[in-house]
């Protein structure tokens, strides 16, 4: 049985204030869902703030992305060391599509900093999916899998033993347009089976996300499909009520 896993992923929203009051009411609500695991991933300025409120709690955090470099002449770039060893981050999503498409991430590089955030002690949570134009071409599988092979190239299938996948359709995210359960599943499914071709112990063990505009609405159907073990949650993760309903919904399918 696989622990299903609620993330918010702020992106670039939040003040001090916003944040303060989010994470004070997340942590008692995290305090209450024992059989799911809670996390707010934040943005970097926030993640030393998230700590502190959130410390003590059963609310893990995390960063939304990190450099390949833990130390050294980068301006600008988010060390997997500094998150891990002084800001007690948990996790840190990689490749998420914002990145991919506005910063030129390719599937390399993806992978290059999914090994440096799990060589750092973080968890990475591997950001995967297709455009619109390659999900109407019917190339969605094949989009998921080579940004999977390429960190199974430079990292090895154990490396999924402790990690994530979010499976995110582009057209899903922050558009309102949640993927059906029915296509989620599908493409759960085919992510799960083409691991398994490299092991079945790893194909069943890891969790897989979906993310795309999940909501309080459409996560309990979501969370409900056999190979959907929760969710990435943009948008509706800054409204209390929405991401405390999404919880709910996780728990019901613990
Ligand atoms: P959304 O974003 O829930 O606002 O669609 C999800 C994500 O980008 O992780």
């Amino acid at each position: 049985m696989r622990t299903p896993v609620v993330m918010g992923n702020w992106k670039l929203n939040g003040t001090k204030a916003t944040v303060a009051d989010l994470i004070k009411t997340f942590a008692g609500v995290a305090n209450d869902a024992a059989n799911v695991d809670v996390a707010i991933c934040a943005p970097a300025l926030y993640i030393g703030q998230v700590e502190s409120l959130a410390t003590g709690s059963k609310l893990k955090w995390g960063s939304e992305d990190c450099d390949v470099h833990t130390t050294g002449a980068f301006t600008g770039e988010l060390s997997p060391s500094m998150l891990k060893n002084e800001f007690n981050c948990t996790y840190a999503i990689v490749g998420h599509s914002e990145r991919r498409g506005y910063h030129a991430e390719t599937n390399e590089v993806v992978a290059a900093k999914f090994k440096a955030a799990q060589d750092n002690g973080l968890v990475p949570v591997l950001c995967i999916g297709e455009s619109e134009a390659e999900f109407d071409a019917g190339k969605t599988l094949d989009v998921c899998k080579a940004e999977i092979k390429a960190v199974i190239d430079l990292c090895g299938i154990d490396a999924f033993k402790n990690a994530i996948i979010a499976y995110e359709p582009i057209w899903a995210i922050g558009t309102g347009k949640t993927a059906t359960p029915e296509i989620a599943q599908n493409t759960h499914k085919g992510i799960r089976e083409f691991l398994k071709t490299f092991s079945a112990e790893v194909a069943d063990g890891v969790r897989i996300l979906y993310g795309g505009s999940c909501n309080a609405k459409t996560a309990p159907e979501l969370f409900s499909q056999a190979d959907i073990d929760g969710g990435l949650i943009g948008g509706a993760s800054l409204k209390a009520p929405d991401f405390t309903a999404i919880i709910e919904a996780a728990k019901a399918n613990a």
